[in-house]
């Protein structure tokens, strides 16, 4: 039973799927980036970004637009060819793809045969000796010819969106889509050879009661998803304009949004599924992220929760971002820039920062705290958050045992909070983050 405590929930945080956090991203020197791609050696990941989709949705964070023009789609795909044989030219002799993550928006918003020219072209630019391929997809517009192509692949892993199943908040949100169609991706993905199948739901949501939630958790079981990521909607309307049609008058309060987090974890702990992380759950046995969680080799990358043991990863597509140890960088984000750029055989990467030590440091804490709900600290990190770890302290939610800071069951839901009394780079009132439930 997690105990709600507003103040120590009163102020955003970051997410944390990469520390340094993108807001830390400045103007980046090119050839930083290409120095990184030339030195990395052995396992590296890709990320493949779609930023297209053929809907928008009202309360979206992703950097994606409607498909719309055909031509538009096939000149971002012509500068994707083109950067990932750019890419790939620069890698060492040693680099081999071990992993391909193809996001968005929504992959599949470009036709089935697009696709598969675009994989054709990573496996001939690349070593990439049987990877481990997975994708998101919008389960309103998948088809049956898109089910062939991912069985054609040999994708193991795919993501839906399903948000909610409530049709009052699907309205709310700007994104109605039935459970026959639902139902019908996930027979088409099953058929296809799909090994795991990972449901995006979303809580906090304008309108949702605990009921619609709990309705939406148990299809989710039901419909026999292996993974689940169960996210806080962010309403973030100052970064993210899209938002602004969404009624706040209607978005559960924050105790709310606390009790509908702890009810998703507590479902999903006595169903069957193993948490992982603060927002993840996973069934246990066959699933690598339920047994990376049991392992203590849980990782976070730009994706949440995470198996990929690598350390590096390369993003391609707009504003797309690769993670070296040295460096963070990010693609130009705007697609028509993008386009411009990478169709001149120019590198993309123009955001970023690098890691110095200290950054390194304190990444691995974040990490380790956020993933193993533990970490060793320094004498350093232990005198700089001593002050600030006290409220988590005495509340039970948190303990010290010489250099070892653990999250406590009961100080999960405050993870976040907890990670972020590490990072360096925190203003005390940024308004860049969205709330820790
Ligand atoms: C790239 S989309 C998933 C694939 C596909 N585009 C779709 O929606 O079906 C990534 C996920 O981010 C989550 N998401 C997007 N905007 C969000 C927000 N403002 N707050 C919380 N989660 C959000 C949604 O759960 C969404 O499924
Ligand atoms: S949630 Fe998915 S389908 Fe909706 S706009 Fe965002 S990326 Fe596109």
């Amino acid at each position: 039973m997690w105990t709600y405590y507003p103040d120590l929930l009163a102020k955003p945080v970051p997410r944390y799927t990469s520390y340094p956090t993108a807001a830390e991203f400045g103007d980046l020197d090119t050839d930083h980036y290409r120095q990184a791609l030339r030195h990395a050696e052995g396992d590296v990941s890709l990320y493949i970004h779609i930023p297209f989709c053929e809907k928008i949705c009202f309360y979206c964070g992703c950097n994606t637009a409607a498909a719309g023009r055909r031509q538009r789609l096939e000149s971002y795909l012509a500068a994707l060819h083109r950067e990932i044989v750019h890419v790939a030219s620069l890698l060492p002799q040693s680099a081999r793809v071990r992993r391909i993550a193809f996001g968005g928006g929504s992959p599949n918003a470009i036709n089935p045969d697009d696709f598969q020219r675009l994989v054709d072209a990573l496996f001939f630019n690349f070593a990439a000796p049987d990877p481990a391929i997975s994708i998101e997809l919008d389960p309103r517009t998948m088809t049956r010819e898109w089910a062939a192509v991912i069985e054609r692949v040999g994708i193991q892993r795919a993501s839906l969106g399903v948000q909610t199943f409530a049709p009052h908040c699907q309205e709310a949100i700007g994104r109605v889509q039935s459970e026959d169609c639902i139902v019908q991706t996930v027979d088409w993905l099953r058929e296809a050879g799909v090994a795991s199948l990972n449901f995006d739901l979303m809580y906090g949501l304008p309108g949702q009661s605990m009921h619609d939630l709990e309705d939406s958790l148990q299809r989710t079981r039901v419909l026999g998803a292996d993974r689940v990521a169960l996210f806080g909607y962010a309403h973030v309307p100052h970064i993210v304009p899209r938002q602004k049609v969404i009624d706040d008058s209607n978005l559960p309060d924050q105790r709310e949004r606390f009790a509908m987090a702890e009810m998703g974890y507590s479902y999903f702990a006595t169903h069957g599924y193993a948490p992982i992380g603060f927002d993840h759950f996973a069934r246990p046995g066959g699933d690598p992220l339920a047994r990376a969680a049991f392992e203590g080799k849980l990782r976070r990358n730009f994706q949440g929760f995470t198996d990929d043991p690598s350390d590096v990863l390369i993003g391609l597509g707009a504003s797309a971002i690769s993670s070296f140890p040295h460096l963070l960088s990010q693609n130009e984000k705007n697609s028509g820039r993008y386009r411009m750029i990478a169709s001149q055989d120019h590198l993309a990467a123009n955001r970023g920062i690098r890691r110095t030590a200290d950054d390194r440091y304190r990444a691995a804490v974040i990490e380790q705290l956020l993933c193993q709900g533990r970490a060793q600290l320094g004498a350093c990190l232990m005198r700089e958050g001593r002050e600030a770890l006290q409220p988590f302290l005495d509340r039970g939610l948190a303990s010290i045992d010489r250099q070892w800071l653990d999250i406590l069951p009961e100080g999960l839901p405050y993870a976040r909070t907890i990670a972020a009394i590490f990072d360096g780079y925190r203003s005390p009132s940024s308004r860049k983050f969205s709330s820790a439930v």
